[in-house]
């Protein structure tokens, strides 16, 4: 398979990174079907896609009117029937071994053959989720950043079994959307960004919890003294900080105690309102 027999996708997932990829591949010019275990999850999902359309139309960033890229977007719950008849998955569930390795076992059954099953995964191994398939050389990582309507980057990794007509696949299809892809052709832990960036988030958690800096002195100093767009918590607060929490569990990393406790409060960053910043009653993340 080529670029070229790509023209129906799937999104597995319809939170951040799921409705926001599903939104990038729609503007491209794809049919995509995005898919959540629940209805409610999906129509929220559609719904942020709605919004930032309209955000990107008013700032002429896209060519088309956003109902004609919203004509191009279905919805769906039923896995069998989101995927039954797509050239490529790129599944954004949660990150969890179990999980994925479940869904990818239905894939196997659901997909057409010459499917490409490509994971959105922050830091799970590619090898092992694609051991839950019968066609492991179809299993790829296609790691976006969030948002993805506005980060450029896609990571694309290689699996012990991925061929490179697979991988080559993804990486013409991901410059389609007008992304730039990077091969990661080791299936590390974190692939490279995470890899770089998790000691960075962990380090200013680790000052913090010891009462070193505050938090908004240590994104202060990112941001002023390093030029960083945001720092460590306001971008935890923007991924979730959940997120985080679980990839540092799944790869047995030792948790800052600042982390543990905003988990163990619910307050996950932007999603709920309030994560290391409060964004309904306080002042977000202003630091100056
Ligand atoms: N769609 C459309 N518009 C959006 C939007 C979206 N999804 N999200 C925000 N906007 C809008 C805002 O509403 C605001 O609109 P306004 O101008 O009308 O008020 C505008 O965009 C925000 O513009 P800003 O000037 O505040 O911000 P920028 O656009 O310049 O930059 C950013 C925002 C791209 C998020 C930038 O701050 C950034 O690059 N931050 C770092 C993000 C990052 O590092 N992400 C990677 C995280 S790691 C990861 O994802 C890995 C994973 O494995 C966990």
């Amino acid at each position: 398979m080529s670029v070229d027999d790509i023209e129906r996708v799937a999104v597995l997932g319809a939170g951040n990174m799921g409705h926001g990829i599903t939104e990038v591949v729609a503007i491209a010019g794809y049919d995509v079907v995005m898919r959540d275990i629940e209805q409610e999850i999906v129509d929220e999902g559609y719904e942020d896609i709605q919004w930032s359309l309209e955000k990107l139309s008013e700032k002429g960033l896209v060519d088309e009117d956003a109902d004609d890229v919203m004509a191009r977007i279905d919805t769906e719950v039923d896995l069998e029937t989101a995927v039954e008849d797509v050239d490529l998955v790129i599944e954004a569930a949660p990150e969890q071994m179990e999980l994925k390795k479940e869904i990818y076992g239905e894939l196997t059954d659901f997909t057409p053959e010459d499917a490409i099953l490509a994971s959105n995964t922050s830091s799970l191994s590619i090898t092992e989720i694609a051991t839950a398939t019968d066609k492991p050389d179809k299993v790829v990582g296609m790691h976006f950043f969030n948002p993805p309507v506005k980060m450029d980057l896609v990571e694309v990794i290689y699996g012990e079994e991925t061929s490179d007509e697979t991988a080559e696949t993804v990486y013409d299809f991901v410059e389609s959307i007008d992304k730039t892809p990077i091969y990661v052709r080791k299936d590390v832990n974190g692939f490279v960004v995470n890899s770089v960036l998790g000691p960075f988030g962990d380090e200013a958690g680790w000052m913090v919890s010891a009462d070193e800096a505050t938090i908004r002195e240590a994104d202060a100093t990112m941001v002023h003294e390093r030029g960083y767009p945001m720092g460590p918590f306001e971008l935890g607060d923007l991924t979730g900080i959940d997120i985080g929490y679980h990839v540092r569990k799944e790869a047995g990393k030792p948790v800052p105690p600042i982390v543990e406790e905003k988990v163990e409060a619910d307050e996950l960053g932007q999603k709920t309102g309030k994560g290391y910043y409060d964004y309904e009653d306080g002042d977000g993340a202003d630091y100056g």
